[in-house]
């Protein structure tokens, strides 16, 4: 994939582009805001305290699938799929977006469960990993895989200081708390039994592992290609992992 040109989309084809998506965010909210509706009138009208535990299950989903949409970005950016289509700085600065409302709505989910009154957490159960009266172990994978989120974004803004390959390296980490996220939600989540939840898991550790066989491939072909005597270097000839210009662009 290296040396792909940016070409972009043929500007007759915006109106497509915008317009199918409208139309199909259109047709879902259209065909499920009103039954999630009346379905949350009524389970809150039946108990009233339900209410923190449904948001809480539902900033859960919300996460993952933020999460789980950052790690597919951030394999598109590392494997340059994209690239043919995308500014690489726009495609950065999405992934790096994403990254940030997973974790914040991850936070939020977090916090929710003080508020819900059927299974009481304390601060200190909600913060510190084994700690969770429901399921310790699953929601202790949980609490640790948002840690190791937070310790990833943060080191962006430290990368000056821990230096560029520093912070590559301790990206890896992110597939780890992928893992670990994906473990927590189907191990602890009360819709884990219902096929909706078991697709929405399965759909996205499918992606993420087609994209990460891919990408471990596109290395090894990389690092052979190198090895060979006398053979001009892909990586070389294209920019280092460590330096591609949408982190240069962008520090
Ligand atoms: C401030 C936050 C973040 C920034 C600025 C950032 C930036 C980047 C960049 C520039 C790349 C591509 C590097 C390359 O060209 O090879 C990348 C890859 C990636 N990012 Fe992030 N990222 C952030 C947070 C996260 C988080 C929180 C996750 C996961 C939850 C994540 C998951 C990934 C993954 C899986 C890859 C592909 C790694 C690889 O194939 O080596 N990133 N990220
Ligand atoms: C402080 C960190 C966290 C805590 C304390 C926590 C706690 C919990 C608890 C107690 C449940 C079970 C709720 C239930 O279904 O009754 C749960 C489920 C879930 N969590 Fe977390 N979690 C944390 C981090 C995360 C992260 C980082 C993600 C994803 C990125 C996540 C996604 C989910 C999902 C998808 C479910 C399944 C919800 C369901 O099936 O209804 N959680 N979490």
């Amino acid at each position: 994939m290296a040396g792909v040109k940016y070409r972009g989309f043929h500007p007759r084809t915006e109106l497509v582009r915008w317009g199918l998506p409208a139309v199909a965010i259109g047709i879902i909210a259209g065909g499920t805001i009103p039954a999630a509706a009346s379905g949350l009138q009524a389970a809150v009208a039946a108990n009233p305290s339900s209410l923190a535990w449904l948001f809480e299950r539902l900033f859960g989903f919300m996460s993952y699938i933020t999460v789980a949409l950052s790690v597919i970005y951030g394999l598109l950016l590392s494997t340059k799929i994209l690239d043919a289509m995308a500014h690489r700085p726009v495609s950065f600065t999405l992934h790096q977006d994403l990254a940030a409302i997973g974790l914040g709505m991850a936070g939020i989910h977090g916090m929710l469960l003080g508020l819900d009154a059927s299974v009481p957490f304390t601060f200190a159960q909600i913060l510190v990993p084994g700690q969770s009266p429901h399921a310790p172990f699953a929601v202790g994978i949980g609490q640790v895989s948002l840690y190791l989120m937070a310790l990833v974004t943060i080191s962006f803004y430290a990368r000056r200081r821990i230096g560029q390959r520093a912070w590559r390296t301790l990206h890896y980490v992110t597939f780890l708390a992928y893992a670990g996220s994906t473990f927590h939600g189907i191990a602890s989540g009360s819709d884990s039994g219902s096929i909706w939840a078991q697709g929405l898991y399965l759909g996205s550790l499918t992606v993420v592992v087609f994209l990460l066989v891919y990408r471990i491939g596109m290395s090894l072909l990389e690092r052979s290609t190198t090895a060979e005597p006398g053979a001009v270097s892909r990586t070389t000839r294209a920019t280092p992992l460590t330096s591609r210009p949408g982190l240069r662009d962008l520090a």
